[in-house]
């Protein structure tokens, strides 16, 4: 035990020393796995050249100790109050540590592919699921993307993806450099159109203040702090459904909300803060399209294919969003809705308006929050590519494989989004029985809209 003096004096000494805001951690090396991708040009899929990327990943996940020592600042799903007193107390006092991707968090690159396994078992714990971002090699900061008129593809194999489990492939317009010490190289800065109040560090400081641990997740919890930006979720996706998902939020860039002012699935108050929690989607099945994607279905989630996606429009001036996949070597556009009132494979805000009223939705919020043309100027800011395997302690992934609300009847247009039963998804039950589920993406391509892929002669 240190005596309380010297605790104080050492207190001093560590909150004078300027700009420590974030600091890292020395006691587990950081490498980032290496992943090579393609930016490409022309018209003809194969006038691309590669690029060294790495991955890395976010703070959420890592290690949080004393500075001074290996005690946790956070431990299970709570800060540890005997080291931070309150946000600013904590950021001085703790730091972020590097990760073992291929042990402990079960991720591992290799060239242009990137595989993501859903838990790993340590020797006295275990990890279920990871998040990681495409940084630039070397350097410390991460790979931006500005989306609009151009298109955005890659390869996946979602076959070990069951009910309740999501490979995720999205766009946030996170702050380039992250913040703090730590910055981009140790995953901070996450924000997204549910304000994420999840989040440990917020804008360079902890969030520790009015954190309240889950119920269920033994690791999870919420704090006072949100972190709100737009989102562009262009793949969540499983072996039996799929949806592309635009979030709109006013201002679109990174911003800092506090308590349920936040909004969002983190607050009490769904629809009370800047950013569009709902979003307008595209899923086969929820559009009435039941033969489309699916195990042994047109799009064989069996195998391997290539998604594709296009972001049509100019400057910051989205039109709309495009979705083909191939397998094969054939090539499927999204298939035509046939749910009465909704029509086209496009998503634009006409396909947003039009969804809102055949689904009966009471609340638009995509619409309130600036819909297709903030979406458009969240891209301008600059987008980080954010991939993910995780499961859901808020509503077992039901929004996307299964019927929502789960008492819906299911010819209600909009409530059946996939095959998966109402009882699948619960984390704890997914986590015991399918721990071998994984993700992976290859073969990332982004460039003008038509340079990433060769158009098959068999359409
Ligand atoms: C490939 O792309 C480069 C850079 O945009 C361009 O200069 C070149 O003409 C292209 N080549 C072909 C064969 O399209
Ligand atoms: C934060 O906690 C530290 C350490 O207990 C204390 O000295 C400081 O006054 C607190 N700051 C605020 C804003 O409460
Ligand atoms: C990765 O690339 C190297 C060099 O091009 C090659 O020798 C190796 O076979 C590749 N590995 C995989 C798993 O594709
Ligand atoms: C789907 O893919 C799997 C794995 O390759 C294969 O065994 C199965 O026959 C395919 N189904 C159809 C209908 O093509």
């Amino acid at each position: 035990m240190l005596s309380s003096t010297l605790l104080k004096a050492l207190i001093t000494l560590l909150t004078a020393r300027p700009s420590t805001a974030q600091g890292i951690g020395r006691e587990q090396t950081e490498n980032h796995p290496k992943l090579s991708w393609k930016r490409c040009s022309g018209t003809s899929g194969t006038n691309c050249t590669s690029v060294a990327g790495e991955l890395t990943l976010d703070a959420n996940y890592r290690w949080i100790h004393e500075k001074a020592g290996y005690s946790n600042c956070y431990e299970g799903n709570t800060w540890n109050t005997r080291v931070c007193a309150n946000n600013t107390d904590c950021t001085a006092k703790c730091v972020i540590d590097g990760a073992d991707y291929k042990r402990t968090y079960g991720v591992s690159a290799t060239n242009n592919s990137v595989t993501m396994n859903f838990k790993t078992y340590l020797d006295y714990a275990t990890n279920v699921g990871s998040k990681v971002y495409l940084m630039q090699d070397g350097g410390d900061g991460y790979e931006m993307f500005r989306l609009v008129g151009n298109e955005f593809s890659f390869e996946v194999d979602v076959s070990k993806l069951p009910c309740g489990v999501a490979g995720s492939s999205y766009f946030v317009a996170m702050p380039q450099k992250g913040f703090g010490t730590a910055g981009a190289r140790y995953g901070t800065g996450y924000c997204d159109a549910q304000c994420d109040r999840s989040v440990k560090w917020i804008n360079g400081e902890a969030n520790v203040e009015g954190w309240t641990p889950s119920t269920n997740d033994q690791y999870g919890g919420v704090g006072n702090k949100g972190a709100c930006c737009t989102e562009v979720d262009i793949w969540n996706a499983n072996s039996i459904s799929t949806a592309m998902t635009a979030h709109s939020c006013q201002p679109e860039g990174y911003s800092v909300c506090s308590g349920s002012d936040c909004g969002g699935t983190y607050s009490t108050s769904r629809y009370g803060g800047s950013c569009d929690p709902e979003g307008c989607d595209f899923n086969p099945y929820r559009v009435g399209v039941k033969d489309f994607y699916g195990p042994g279905l047109k799009i064989n989630t069996s195998k391997p294919f290539t998604v594709i996606t296009q972001f049509v429009g100019e400057g910051s001036l989205l039109q709309g969003i495009k979705r083909f996949y191939v397998q094969d070597g054939k090539l499927f556009a999204n298939p035509e809705p046939t749910t009465p009132g909704l029509s086209g494979n496009a998503m634009d805000q006409a396909w947003c308006d039009a969804q809102k009223v055949a689904f009966k939705d009471d609340v638009y919020s995509f619409g309130q929050h600036g819909g297709m043309a903030a979406v458009g100027k969240g891209m301008d800011v600059g987008m980080v590519l954010v991939m993910k395997i995780w499961d859901d302690y808020y509503t077992n992934m039901l929004w996307l494989d299964s019927t929502l609300p789960t008492t819906a009847d299911s010819n209600k247009p909009g409530a059946v989004r996939g095959s998966c039963g109402i009882d699948t998804g619960e984390p704890l039950q997914v986590e015991a029985q399918y721990p071998k589920s994984a993700v992976s993406f290859s073969n990332i391509k982004f460039g003008p809209i038509g340079s990433t892929f060769e158009q098959p002669a068999d359409t």
